[in-house]
């Protein structure tokens, strides 16, 4: 199995190279803030716990997150690996998603991480703002706490994969083809 990690801030382009990366290796892509946001418009309890969180740009529980990719992971469909989307975002994740995958009898293969200056950051998020109809994109205030959350409780992640040889920091501006390429090469490199 081939299990990656597609990691970075608010804004890097972790959601756009996880539809290319998923197509190119016939990977199934796991992105949690997607999850989170089919709970909210379905209006169900979580759906209404997350709500609050996200359009604070605070983290959801480690409780419930792990509990979504857990349910994932046992659903029957077989696949030759799952891309991690915006998952884990704590260490407690990692620690999580490690356990939850040795009972599958497999690992993390890789940690990508997209790098992109904070400046760009807040450009591309404002601008996404203006047609993602995301509460959490809307306004500046968000996006900054948004990023010093990740700063504070998922940048450490780095250290967690690179400790393991697992962490490949990826060039995150240019053409979304470009940056497609750079990721296929790391991964094919493997
Ligand atoms: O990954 P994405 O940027 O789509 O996530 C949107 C929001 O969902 C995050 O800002 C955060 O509030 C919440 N989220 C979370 N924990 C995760 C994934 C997403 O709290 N593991
Ligand atoms: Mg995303």
């Amino acid at each position: 199995m081939i299990n990656l990690v597609l990691f970075g801030p608010p804004g890097a382009g972790k959601g756009t190279q996880a539809i290319y990366l998923a197509q190119t290796f016939n990977l199934v892509h796991l992105s949690t803030g997607d999850l989170l946001r089919q709970e909210i418009a379905a209006k169900t309890d979580l759906g209404r716990i997350a709500d609050e969180i996200i359009s604070k740009g605070e983290l959801v529980p480690d409780s419930i997150v792990i509990s979504m990719i857990e349910a994932k992971l046992k659903s029957p469909k077989t696949t030759v690996g799952f891309i991690f989307d915006g998952f884990p975002r704590t260490v407690n994740q990692a620690h999580a998603l490690d356990q939850l995958l040795r009972k599958h009898h497999s690992k993390v293969s890789v940690m990508l991480c997209l790098e992109v200056d904070k400046k760009e950051l807040i450009d591309r998020l404002l601008k996404r703002g203006l047609t993602s109809g995301r509460c959490d994109d809307a306004n500046e205030a968000t996006i900054e706490n948004r990023i010093n959350v990740y700063n504070e409780k998922t940048a450490p992640l780095i250290h967690y994969y690179e400790s393991q040889g697992k962490y490949h920091p990826i060039h995150g501006i240019g053409e979304i083809e470009e940056i497609a390429a750079r990721l296929k090469e790391t991964v094919e490199n493997l």
